[in-house]
């Protein structure tokens, strides 16, 4: 039996429905109260209040997490803390940890969660593995689509690169992992297929969605985590591994008319 924890977002979704389709008792987890789904049993469930947790993680062997709460990122620490301690009490299943490249570089906040959840982890005494990527397509597709939505200049940091990758993808390796027979703690990172900056992104971004709109680059990202996101200790060209470019991705998410 496998859990993902998130299973209703941008990750989750996808690799729900593989594990489904790879024939695994896929249980996924909410804050809301789902209608069940092929292959997939629903359990609603908060990591803040820690309600219904230890229902949906009973007889788990495998837990995938996913939930998080970027917008409210010091959440993300006591939530996992929670998960882990239902999961020792259901014996020791194998936890599994979708985390980003440069957590333990970059001194943002949701950064520097990640990196706590990422140590509460391996010191947890669960067998688990840990998955570092880099940002998901939807990422810099929804800051784009904000940055769009007010008329005039569109003004994006200077000297900011980004390697994103597919979520799908990312989806097919974490369901490969945990169908695999056993935990493998920090995987290789896993990245995007090509190394663009955030300019580049944002001119292919207006021309997919017909937009004319002027792109300055005025300020570089301000404090020592900006220097992080400058030196690019978010991105991993070693790692890059992922087959759908950003240009693709928009081809499909804004075709034209
Ligand atoms: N987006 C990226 O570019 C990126 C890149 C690398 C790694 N990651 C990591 O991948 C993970 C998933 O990201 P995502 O973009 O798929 O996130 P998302 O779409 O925002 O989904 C977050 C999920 O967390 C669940 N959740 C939030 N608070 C919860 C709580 N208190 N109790 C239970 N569930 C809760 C939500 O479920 P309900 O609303 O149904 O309760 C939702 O399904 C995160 O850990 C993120 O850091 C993301």
């Amino acid at each position: 039996m496998i859990l993902v924890t998130g299973a209703s977002g941008t990750l989750g979704r996808p690799l729900t429905r593989l594990l489904a389709e790879a024939g695994a008792d896929v249980h996924a987890l909410s804050r809301r109260a789902r209608p069940p789904e092929d292959g997939v049993t629903w359990h609603q469930g908060n990591l803040r209040t820690g309600e219904g947790i230890d229902e949906a993680v009973a007889g788990a062997g495998t837990i995938v997490h996913c939930a998080s709460e970027p917008l409210h990122a010091k959440r993300d620490l006591p939530a996992a803390r929670l998960l882990v301690e239902a999961a020792r009490r259901q014996g020791a299943p194998h936890l599994i940890y979708i985390s980003i490249v440069g957590v333990d570089k970059i001194p943002y906040g949701y950064y520097r969660t990640k990196h706590a959840v990422e140590k509460l982890i391996e010191d947890s005494g669960l067998p688990y593995t840990i998955l570092r990527t880099t940002q998901f397509h939807t990422l810099p597709d929804m800051v784009l689509n904000v940055l769009t939505k007010a008329p005039g200049v569109i003004a994006l940091p200077k000297g900011l690169r980004d390697q994103p990758i597919d979520v799908g993808e990312v989806a097919e390796r974490l369901a490969e992992l945990a169908l695999a027979p056993g935990p493998a703690r920090r995987v290789d990172d896993m990245g995007g297929p090509e190394v663009l900056t955030f300019e580049e992104m944002a001119r292919a971004y207006l021309k997919a969605r017909g937009l004319r709109r002027p792109v300055r680059v005025p300020l570089p990202l301000p404090g020592a985590a900006g220097r992080g996101f400058r030196e690019g200790h978010h991105l991993t060209p070693g790692h890059a591994v992922g087959r759908r470019t950003w240009q693709e991705y928009l081809d499909e998410r804004h075709p034209r008319p």
